[in-house]
């Protein structure tokens, strides 16, 4: 729904430079209300911090999106504590370091494949050829998809992260696909188990219960929208930023170990996911006025990101901002779960996009997806 109000939060999301009405919230409406979209918004990093923290007043069982979208069936995500630290505790155990520091050479190697296979005369896509297909792929060698499975994997993956509001036939298709196929998948490994997440948590372990096939499914269709496109936008972000910021790549391409505290410089200064939302599960009152229970409230992580009382010179782009604790992950209970993936992804896949392309060009015709959330792309032109 679009509304009048120019300090709405939700148009900003595809917009080239939300931050002027990011500062404007943060300085003069802390608590302001869009009344079209009948939606509270943060937009100060203490007030959004205090939020998140209280999970007993801010609940994510109603969803965590503007809209009020939630799957069916409860996930880690849509549910809250004292259930969730249990449902949390139980996938933990697939996102060891261990578990994602094995993945670094197939993300590394898939990563220069699908560099190495963009076209070197005229403009590239660089969403279609690069930042998308990469989290899809590592998203599939995660759960365990098997490799002729790949491209039904990424098709269905596209459609259930991409067409959720759009297209509801392309996506309820997509979902029965997968279901069925991962019916098949969660067979197979109950009789052979592999090294995957799947077969993982199937099976009981020291470390924890094994999960329902039931919550097994919903888990991997969260991770197929909380993971993928997600990390396509941090990759998209920084193709882009490091296009501004040309001295900035310089110093990468000298000595990519940068790349460590770079990646979460790109996540503060253009976060994937620029809020998420919560419902009051009784009155209160901030900033004199009262939030009746109830009421939805976005928290703007993205305004939080430049806010100057906790981040120095905020509008900086600054590789080596150290502390940098920023919000794209969210914090608390419910912080990422694959905030170590993301960051490993982030940081292998712009390395192989930098050694393989240095001095790439963004071109013409950027495109920004049109998300309640999420800043990502549609299309990303560039010349390598
Ligand atoms: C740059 C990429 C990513 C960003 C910016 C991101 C952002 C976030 C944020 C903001 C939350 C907090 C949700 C809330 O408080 O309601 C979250 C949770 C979550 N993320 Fe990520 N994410 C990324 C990548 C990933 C990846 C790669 C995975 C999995 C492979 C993943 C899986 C999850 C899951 C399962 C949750 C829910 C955790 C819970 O509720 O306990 N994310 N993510």
């Amino acid at each position: 729904m679009e509304t009048n109000d120019p300090l709405d939060p939700i148009p900003l999301v595809w917009t080239d430079d939300p931050l002027d009405v990011y500062r404007e919230l943060r300085e003069n409406h802390p608590l302001h209300y869009v009344e079209d979209r009948d939606l509270f918004v943060l937009s100060r990093y203490e007030d959004i911090l205090a939020a998140i923290k209280d999970s007993k007043t801010w609940s994510s069982a109603s969803g965590v999106v503007p809209s009020g979208f939630k799957p069916d069936k409860p996930t880690v995500i849509t549910i809250d504590p004292p259930d969730h630290t249990q449902m949390r505790h139980a996938v933990n155990r697939a996102f060891t370091p261990r578990r994602i520091e094995v993945l670094s050479t197939r993300i590394r190697s898939m990563a220069r494949e699908l560099t190495r296979a963009m076209p070197k005369e005229g403009p590239a896509d660089a969403f279609h050829a690069f930042t998308d297909p990469l989290p899809l792929y590592v998203m599939a060698e995660l759960l365990g998809v098997d490799r002729e499975q790949r491209s039904m994997f990424k098709r269905c993956g596209d459609a259930i992260v991409y067409a959720t509001e759009t297209d509801p036939e392309t996506l309820l298709s997509a979902q029965t696909e997968l279901t069925d196929y991962l019916a098949v998948v969660f067979e197979e490994r109950r009789r052979a188990p592999k090294e995957d997440l799947i077969s993982l948590l199937l099976t009981e372990s020291p470390e924890g219960a094994a999960l329902s096939e039931d919550d097994l499914l919903g888990l991997c269709f969260l991770l197929l929208v909380a993971g993928t496109e997600t990390t396509t936008s941090g990759l998209g972000n920084a193709l882009l930023l490091l296009d501004r910021y040309r001295d900035a790549r310089e110093r990468i391409i000298d000595d990519p170990s940068l790349l460590k505290t770079a990646v979460d410089e790109v996540l503060r200064f253009d976060a994937p996911v620029q809020g998420l939302s919560r419902v009051a599960t009784r009155d209160v009152e901030l900033y004199g006025r009262a939030i009746p229970k109830g009421a939805r409230v976005h928290l703007l992580f993205a305004a939080a990101n430049r806010d100057p009382g906790v981040f120095a010179d905020p509008d900086r782009f600054d590789i080596e901002r150290t502390p940098n604790p920023h919000l794209s992950f969210g914090f608390g209970v419910h912080f990422c779960l694959g905030a170590s993936l993301a960051r490993m992804e982030l940081r292998l896949g712009l390395e192989e996009f930098l050694r393989h392309a240095p001095a790439y060009v963004v071109a013409d015709g950027v495109e920004r997806l049109k998300s309640d959330t999420n800043r990502g792309f549609a299309r990303l032109p560039v010349v390598i």
